[in-house]
């Protein structure tokens, strides 16, 4: 049990088939060190799928494959006179079979441990879902056209299934390590939940940008959103900012309102619901302080690429900064909510 735990009054014993004693060595602990290294590699594996799903966009290869399941009506496969954009889009088609692969595995994995672990293994059947549904959307992507709307949802569920690996990565280590479930009361808690929603908000936000500009398939027949691309902008930039303070308040704020309240004379309740602990356990605050130095670098890099006209490499990494946040915003949520 870590300091963290002991510190808490009120510890949460729903999931307590989640909360094992794990024998090292044994059964259970090989598996769920199986599960770990296969969720960590589906949450890469969605984090590149992201990147090279953008590759495909800004090279302009989005209908390098002009159909879908084939390549052409004629061949599975790109042809050498398809040139460059043939060679990438269905080389990130290649990759949905990696990711495939990846995701069959977890699941069987999983299901050795469906019994013990009900939770754990609900996410891997969350995240084998995803391939297909991925797949088909990415297939519609090409018969519509390059809907921004539809490109928009892709890549909203390849953040989703990055999110839900970072899960699976963060509920296993707790189940190995046999660590209690705790939470955070007060504005903790709050901000916490703040922070999700806000991430989820901000990474839409910054596909209907990308719909509204210049890269949106990166050819001057796909379609755009209407919008005007300057306030849209304008509109990512300020939820970026609102998260970034929102993540300060989490880190600075929220200890030293915990610290004052904890003053003789002052209330009592630091965290302004009886028993619980004001403050996010240490692993939670490690997690915020990463993810507020990769929002710090990422709204810098947004900034350079909106008055930089939105040159393709550094619009690539700001894609990957997204996966990364994506990544980071749930573990901080996770470990902040449920230690
Ligand atoms: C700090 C947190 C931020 C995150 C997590 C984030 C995330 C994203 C995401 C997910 C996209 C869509 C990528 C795509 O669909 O291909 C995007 C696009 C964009 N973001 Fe951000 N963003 C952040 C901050 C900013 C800031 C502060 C600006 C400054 C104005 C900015 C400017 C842009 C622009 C111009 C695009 C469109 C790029 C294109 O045309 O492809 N971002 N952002």
């Amino acid at each position: 049990m870590s300091a963290h735990d002991q510190a808490d009054p009120r510890v949460l014993d729903a999931d307590e088939t989640d909360r094992r004693r794990v024998r090292p060595g044994g059964r259970d602990a090989r598996l769920l060190t199986g599960l770990y290294r296969l969720g960590w590699a589906s949450m890469l594996a969605n984090g590149l799928l992201i990147v090279t799903g953008g590759l495909v966009r800004l090279t302009g290869s989005g209908l390098g494959c002009p159909t879908w399941p084939r390549c052409t009506d004629s061949s599975w496969t790109n042809t050498p006179e398809m040139g460059i954009h043939g060679y990438i889009e269905f080389g990130n088609r290649t990759l949905t079979f990696v990711l495939t692969a990846i995701a069959v595995a977890t699941f069987v994995w999983g299901w050795r441990l469906r019994k013990q672990y009900p939770r754990l293994f609900a996410l891997t059947v969350a995240l084998l879902a995803g391939i297909p549904l991925q797949a088909v959307i990415g297939g519609i992507t090409v018969r519509m056209q390059l809907n921004p709307w539809i490109v928009g949802i892709h890549f909203i569920l390849s953040a989703a299934l990055v999110a839900l690996a970072t899960l699976l990565v963060e509920r296993n280590a707790r189940a190995r390590a046999g660590r209690a479930l705790s939470t955070v009361g007060g504005p903790a808690r709050a901000g916490l939940w703040g922070l999700a929603a806000g991430s989820a908000l901000l990474l839409y936000l910054g596909t209907l940008v990308t719909g509204a500009g210049p890269h949106s398939g990166d050819s001057g027949d796909v379609a755009r959103h209407e919008f005007d691309i300057e306030m849209l902008a304008k509109a990512h930039a300020w939820v970026a900012i609102a998260v970034t303070l929102l993540v300060v308040a989490l880190l600075v704020g929220v200890p030293r309102l915990a610290q004052r309240a904890a003053q003789p004379g002052e209330a009592s309740e630091a965290g302004g619901v009886a028993g619980l602990p004001a403050v996010p356990g240490p692993a939670a605050m490690k997690r915020l302080t990463a993810l507020l130095l990769v929002l710090l670098v990422q709204g810098a890099l947004g900034y350079y690429q909106y008055f930089a006209g939105v040159p393709v490499v550094p619009v690539a990494i700001h894609l990957f900064g997204a996966a990364v946040i994506a990544a980071l915003a749930t573990s901080a949520v996770e470990r902040g909510l449920r230690g």
